[in-house]
């Protein structure tokens, strides 16, 4: 297994680009499934669940061809599995996405059931409550999701709690469904809207795009003709940059990203005592050499402060002035980084769902270890400040979602390297 050793204290500055965002890529990619010509899909970021995401498709038969510039063109026309297996399944839960193209497309799926994870019981009931909704027979049996169906009908679903992945599925599968669907507290996050986006330019007709209601007036056929797609930049690598910009005094300029979909990392980090300058496409963060100071904040669904930042900002509220408190609202098991950063010195105390962390001066260099992607991105950036050699070990957890992480940080001064085992 790989590590990255990391030697803290250097301020960062410098340039970098954005890359695509993976939870935007994954359901694009498994919404390929419905369109009859094939797609090519751009700006697809260099990480550990897209290969996998390819993996899957290519074990349904599926014909993927990637090129340089990591455009994947995928032709669904020679699919002939609809089976997601648990080998698969296990290492990205996020494989469930092809389940509702499946079964819309193909009146067949059988996806193995997620188990719990590192973050969180996880439950999918309300993607399958939702295809069961709309006609699909489901069933579960030994740790499979079975489910049929001629072709789904429309219908309004209230969803019982946010969900991402569930708002994708149930969306993707109503594209082809027979009248309207209505989805009544759907996610809002920018993935979702990307998406929507994508499937309306196959020729899906999806309306409220962007609101917590979407209508699907389901159509006969989409992708009749071959489209291109790109990409939106992810905004959690972008937030997981400018913290190390900001942890580390430093200065940052982060291009090819969307800072409008940034609005509540963008004003804790301004609380921080960042400067923030924005464009079109890039945002600029100026520590102008000083500490960061203490935030406080609680996460929640889009628009509100994301839970794939909460790490992040537990490692700035470390070292930053005064004491910061952080509740996180998502996943109940979603702290497993604050052991680490202890371990490295700081001055966290869990009280149930929440962090209270007074900063101190200088975190301490030790070997760590990753426990899920976030968590990872949260101890490579304490040790970008800690005094010696930080060690980070499991990193395959940040190979699943930040692209070229090393060169990256590299770009910006850090000192920073990989270390294959
Ligand atoms: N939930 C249920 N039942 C369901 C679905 C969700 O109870 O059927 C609960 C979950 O247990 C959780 C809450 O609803 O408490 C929200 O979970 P959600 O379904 O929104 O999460 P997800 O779709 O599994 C996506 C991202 C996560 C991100 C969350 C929250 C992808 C592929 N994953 O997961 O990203 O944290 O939304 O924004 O889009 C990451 O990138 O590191 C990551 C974990």
């Amino acid at each position: 297994m790989d590590k990255l050793i990391i030697t803290g204290g250097m301020p960062l500055h410098g340039e970098i680009r954005i890359s695509g965002a993976k939870n935007a890529a994954l359901p694009i990619l498994a919404a390929a499934l419905l369109s009859e010509a094939p797609v090519i899909i751009g700006n697809i970021p260099h990480l550990h669940d897209i290969t996998t995401t390819m993996e899957l498709l290519g074990r349904m038969g599926v014909q993927l061809l990637v090129d340089e510039k990591m455009n994947i063109e995928i032709d669904s026309s020679t699919i002939s599995s609809y089976d997601a297996p648990y080998e698969l399944v296990k290492t990205m839960r996020a494989s469930i996405l092809v389940l509702g193209p499946l079964l819309a497309r193909y009146g067949e799926a059988h996806v193995s059931l997620p188990g719990g994870c590192a973050i969180g019981s996880r439950p999918v009931d309300i993607h399958l409550n939702g295809l069961t909704k709309m006609g699909a027979d489901i069933s579960v049996e030994n740790g499979y999701i079975h489910a049929k169906v001629n072709r789904l009908k429309g219908c309004r679903l209230v969803l019982e709690q946010v969900t991402v992945t569930g708002t994708e599925n149930l969306l993707m599968a109503a594209t082809l469904a027979d009248g309207i669907t209505t989805i009544e507290n759907a996610a809002r996050e920018p993935e979702v809207t990307d998406l929507a986006h994508f499937l309306n330019k196959m020729g899906a007709k999806i309306t409220g795009i962007g609101s917590s209601v979407l209508v699907v007036e389901g159509v006969d056929k989409l992708g009749v003709d071959s489209i291109h797609y790109d990409i939106l930049p992810d905004r959690i690598e972008t937030g997981t940059y400018l913290v190390a910009g900001a942890i580390t005094g430093g200065k940052v300029k982060l291009k090819n990203t969307r800072p409008h979909i940034l609005d509540a990392v963008l004003d804790k980090l301004t609380e921080a005592g960042a400067d923030i300058s924005t464009g079109e496409d890039w945002i600029q963060l100026d520590m102008h050499g000083n500490k960061p100071k203490a935030v406080s904040l609680r996460t929640a669904p889009y628009p509100a402060f994301p839970t794939d930042m909460q790490a992040q900002f537990i490692a700035l509220n470390c070292v930053a002035e005064g004491v910061g408190i952080i509740t996180e609202t998502i996943f109940e098991n979603r702290f497993m980084h604050v052991q680490e950063l202890q371990r490295m010195g700081a001055d966290i105390r869990l009280e149930s769902n929440t962090a209270i962390c007074t900063g101190i001066d200088r975190l301490t260099a030790a070997p760590v270890m990753a426990t899920d992607l976030r968590a990872s991105a949260s101890l490579v950036l304490a040790g970008l400040i800690a005094q010696g050699n930080t060690l980070v070990d499991r990193i395959y957890h940040i190979d699943r979602g930040y692209d070229h992480i090393e060169e990256k940080l590299t770009q910006l001064g850090a000192t920073i390297r990989r270390v294959p085992k």
